[in-house]
This record gives C-alpha cells, sequence and structure tokens, in this order.
C-alpha cells in the first residue's frame, strides 16, 4: 500500500544555525514515539549538509526545495540535482506553485529536471496546482491534468519513485484551506489520471499530499480522505511543534 508522508517546506525561511535548531527540535520531538508516517523535511540548499548531520540516525528524512535543469557546468549560483543528492538529502520538491509563478518553470523545464533527479536517486515530491481564477471558472481539473504532463512522459519504474502534491495556489500561505471535500475531489481526480496512464496498481501505490495552509487544527479532517496521503507544510514547518502536531494527525 502506498505510503503516507508528512513533509515540510521550509521555502526561504531561516539561517542556518535557526535550521539546524528546528531540525534539532522537531529530531527531540519525535524522540520516545512512533510517527505513523514517513517525515521530510526540505530546506534551502545552504542548510543541507548540516541538517543532514542533525538528521542522522532519526526517522526523519532530508530534501530540497529544487535543482537545476542542468546537470553540471557554467551556470553560476545554481545547485545540480547531483550535488543536492551528494549531502544527503533523498527528495527534492519539483515545480512548486512559487518556482512556476516567479521563475517561469513550464513543463519542458520541469521535466529536465524530473530526468536529472531520478538519474541522481532522487525522490520528487512534484507540485501541481491551480490558482484562485482557474479554482472559480472551474478549469481547475484540465489545469492540474497538464501540468501532470512531466510525470507522465516518465518511464513507469520512474513514476513510482514520484509523490505528488496538490496544493492549490489560493490555499497557499493564506490561511484558508481547501475543504476536506474538495482535496479529496482533485486528489481522487489525480490518482484517476494515474490509472489512466499507467494503471490501477501503480494509481493505488502513489502517495498525494495536500498542501495549503494545512495545520495541526485541520490535518486529520485533511488526512483522514481515502485518496490524502498525507501533507505538504509551509508556513507550519517552521514551529517543530506544529509540525509535529500534523505528523500526529496520523495516529
Ligand atoms: P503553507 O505552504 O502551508 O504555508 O500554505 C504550503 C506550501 O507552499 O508547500
Amino acid at each position: 500500500m502506498r505510503k503516507n508522508i508528512v513533509a515540510g517546506n521550509w521555502k526561504m525561511n531561516t539561517t542556518v544555525p535557526e535550521g539546524v535548531q528546528l531540525a534539532d527540535d522537531l529530531v527531540n520531538l519525535l524522540k520516545g514515539t512512533k510517527a505513523n508516517c514517513d517525515v521530510v523535511i526540505c530546506t534551502p540548499f545552504t542548510h543541507l549538509c548540516a541538517v543532514a548531520a542533525i538528521l542522522e540516525g532519526s526517522p526523519v528524512c532530508l530534501g530540497a526545495e529544487n535543482c537545476a535543469r542542468h546537470d553540471k557546468g557554467a551556470y553560476t549560483g545554481e545547485v545540480s540535482a547531483a550535488m543536492v543528492r551528494s549531502t544527503g538529502a533523498d527528495y527534492v520538491i519539483l515545480g512548486h506553485s512559487e518556482r512556476r509563478q516567479y521563475f517561469g518553470e513550464n513543463n519542458e523545464e520541469l521535466s529536465e529536471k524530473l530526468r536529472l533527479a531520478l538519474d541522481n536517486g532522487l525522490r520528487p515530491i512534484f507540485c501541481v496546482g491551480e490558482v484562485l481564477e482557474q479554482r472559480e471558472d472551474g478549469s481547475f481539473n484540465e489545469v492540474v491534468a497538464g501540468q501532470l504532463e512531466p510525470l507522465f512522459n516518465l518511464p513507469v519504474d520512474d513514476f513510482k519513485k514520484v509523490i505528488i502534491a496538490y496544493e492549490p495556489v489560493w490555499a497557499i500561505g493564506t490561511g484558508k484551506t481547501a475543504t476536506a471535500d474538495q482535496a479529496e475531489d482533485m486528489h481522487a481526480f489525480i490518482r484517476k489520471q494515474v490509472e489512466e496512464k499507467f494503471g490501477k496498481q501503480v494509481a493505488e501505490a502513489t502517495s498525494i499530499l495536500y498542501g495549503g495552509s494545512c495545520k495541526p487544527g485541520n490535518a486529520r479532517e485533511l488526512f483522514a480522505k481515502p485518496d490524502v496521503d498525507g501533507g505538504l507544510i509551509g508556513g507550519a514547518a517552521l514551529k517543530a511543534a506544529d509540525f509535529m502536531g500534523i505528523i500526529e494527525a496520523f495516529s
């Protein structure tokens, strides 16, 4: 069966010492408890090595928030998938709506990043989600289906390593969560798309996370839905106790 996962996305927050402290706080909160889900924290590139050292021996896995579309060379300021992997990270977020919106990431670029992430042994957490206008004009399913295309060009064995995160852009950092029913409808739609492309067995094994103002107070209701397999958490991942509260929604 598919895994339940709670993944944190720190975005561009915390200095390295602050991030090390946050990771350490989380590891301490998890000590002596048994999380009923996989736990991942995705940090800025600068934090990966230091946070990897903190997470060693703990159940918490590490991820990056992005990687370059090229494998190496004269791309000043870029960080490759191989570099991310060499820090000890196992995951990488790709296609976050903020990358799509502010950095113009499109399906072509995301296909290249997916290829490099997978070739370097990273598991992509691939984000999709509509903006408010698309929610209101009813085109959201079509929009998300289009965003899934880079995944559907992967060989099935690569696709199986991917985690999908549905993050309605209007719910990210706004305090306005999708209702559990809205999330479930979209997750079921995404699973159906996966089934049409790769078959029922693969679709049933794919973890689909919800993201967008997920908090300890609403996580349980969201995660109770049959097609919601956990969360990608922004703001609430910046406080160890809040993140822990979301992890505990799987109990
Ligand atoms: P949020 O962010 O939890 O702060 O809404 C989620 C995300 O963007 O991954």
